[in-house]
């Protein structure tokens, strides 16, 4: 049987600023979801880049006085150590400056001249350039973009034009039919609304931009940033290559995740390039909320920026995925309060999930040794538990965590993923407050087997749904449990309660977060 497949895709970064929390955020969440789809056995792709050509990074490199591709070089690495250190799992990492996409670039902008999708024209109008986009005057607040603060420039100049209004009709309906998701829904309706208002042809390429794709049918221009990056999604699966087996793999995307303030691009103006060369649309389109701090949009200008590195030094790389992801509703806007952080720190994760599993560890070594001589790792000389008689009480309600967890999933609210997993952290630690194992183990030494044997397997359950949050502390908690190799295991076998097998040997793990002072 062919296996299911999932392509998820984040934005290509911009490379004029070094990563922030704000694409942090964006890249977490699709790895979690990312690692999710292959836990349930899924193919899939997680692709996530680099946008890296235009004025604006043109700009940031003169202002650092070297070439815009030594300039690129230096940020895009940077995204990269970035991602690694916050264990993303992507599949492969695009970069626009690629041979390979500015290949399949031009080879798609030839394909739009052919089907008479672009034609010539002269543009008059503002141009931001913080937004790399030309603005209407109706869009202006004084005088000036309301997100970057300054007056756009007016640009006169040929493009070519895509013919968008021909397309708007089809993508609408196809948009309204639900047959390309624009979730939440609440952004759903603000793209609808932009096609009330009315919407006009966009340029494609651009005649006074030097740093781009040169378009190969006219040397004069190059190809507008946004046609090229959001080419990303295809070319990076070879689209146009002779190579193109991902692409007839992979494509349509699954999701394409974002924040709200590029929806157009992509609700619109993706869908109406991909239908000019009649191929098939994304699934999905999911736009999150933004993060300013402390009430301002974050940017390098205001010097505001939190760098997701300074949070892995404090906390680790899983703590700040988790305390990212769990700021706010996936789909809301917040405003970041980092000082906060070790609290939650502290109440989440120390007292929280740290607690329980070295709780439960420690019970199971105190209450029933392995005595086997041997030395377990991470204790002073102790040997391990063993893993008392199968019992199912808790059975039923980890059940019903497990449904609350994949329906968060598949609804990609990775904040109720994180509250499923608090929940199941919550029920073990009501289980061991109301059975007092430590009481048990003076007057009932079978209950107390069944208790321990509960929060053992249910630390398990724990440990596989941390997999995709937390994927360093997933893999400690499951090794401590004999049960490390886990990977290859489908999500739906891991799920069976039970699988913990008695006589199993369980070993202490080092404090999995310590606490914050
Ligand atoms: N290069 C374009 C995207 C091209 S995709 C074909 C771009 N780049 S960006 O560097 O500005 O990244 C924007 C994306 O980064 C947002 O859509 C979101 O995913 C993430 N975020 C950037 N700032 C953010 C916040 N302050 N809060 C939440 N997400 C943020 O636009």
């Amino acid at each position: 049987m062919n296996k299911e497949k999932f392509y998820i895709t984040t934005p290509i970064y911009y490379v004029n600023g070094e990563p922030h929390i704000g694409s942090a955020y964006t890249t977490i969440a699709a790895d979690v979801l990312a690692r999710f789809h292959r836990m349930k056995g899924e193919e899939v792709f997680f692709l996530t880049g680099t946008d890296e050509h235009g004025t604006k990074i043109a700009q940031a490199a003169q202002e650092q006085n070297i070439t815009p591709q030594e300039f690129v070089d230096i940020i895009s690495s940077k995204y990269q150590m970035a991602w690694d250190v916050l264990d993303i799992s992507n599949d492969d990492f695009i970069r626009t400056t690629s041979s390979k996409h500015k290949d399949l670039v031009k080879f798609f902008v030839t394909k739009l001249k052919e089907v008479g999708a672009i034609y010539e024209g002269e543009y008059e109008g503002l141009y931001c350039v913080g937004c790399e986009k030309f603005l209407t005057e109706k869009e202006l607040v004084n005088g000036e973009c309301p997100d970057h603060k300054k007056r756009p420039e007016l640009i006169k100049e040929k493009n070519y034009f895509f013919n968008l209004k021909k397309y708007l009709p089809e993508v609408e309906k196809r948009i309204d039919s639900g047959e390309i998701k624009i979730l939440p829904e609440k952004i759903k309706k603000e793209v609808l609304g932009l096609f009330k208002q009315g919407l006009n042809d966009f340029s494609v390429t651009r005649e006074k931009v030097k740093w781009g794709i040169e378009v190969p049918f006219d040397s004069s221009q190059v190809v507008y940033v946004w046609a090229d990056a959001l080419l990303n999604y295809i070319t990076a699966l070879g689209y146009g290559s002779k190579d193109d087996l991902l692409f007839r793999k992979f494509w349509p995307a699954n999701i394409h995740l974002m924040a709200k303030e590029i929806i157009k691009f992509h609700a619109i103006f993706w869908p109406a390039m991909l239908l000019a060369v009649g191929e098939e649309l994304p699934k999905t389109i999911f736009a999150h909320g933004f993060f300013t701090v402390d009430g301002q949009k974050m940017s390098k200008s205001l010097g505001n920026a939190i760098d997701p590195m300074e949070l892995v030094k404090q906390f680790g790389s899983d703590a700040t995925r988790f305390l990212l992801l769990s700021q706010f509703p996936f789909g809301s806007d917040g405003d970041v309060k980092v000082g906060n952080f070790a609290i939650q720190y502290n109440s989440d994760l120390a007292n929280g999930i740290g607690n329980l599993t070295s709780r439960v560890l420690s019970m199971a070594e105190k209450y029933f040794p392995a005595n086997d001589g041997s030395h377990a790792k991470g204790g002073q000389g102790a040997s391990g538990g063993l893993v008392p008689e199968r019992d199912s009480e808790l059975a039923e309600p980890v059940k019903i965590i497990w449904q609350e967890f994949e329906k968060a999933m598949e609804s990609f609210e990775v904040d109720k993923v994180i509250e499923a997993i608090k929940k199941l952290n919550g029920l073990c630690d009501s289980y061991v407050e109301d059975n007092k194992p430590w009481q048990l183990a003076k007057d009932d030494q079978e209950k107390l087997a069944k208790v321990i044997y509960n929060l053992l397997e249910a630390l398990r359950h724990l440990g596989v749904m941390l997999y995709p949050v937390m994927p360093q502390a997933s893999q400690k908690i499951l090794e401590s449990l004999g049960k490390g190799d886990f990977t290859s295991i489908k999500l739906s076998d891991l799920q069976n309660w039970g699988r913990l097998q008695s006589g199993t040997k369980v070993v202490k793990v080092d404090a999995l977060f310590p606490r914050m002072q």
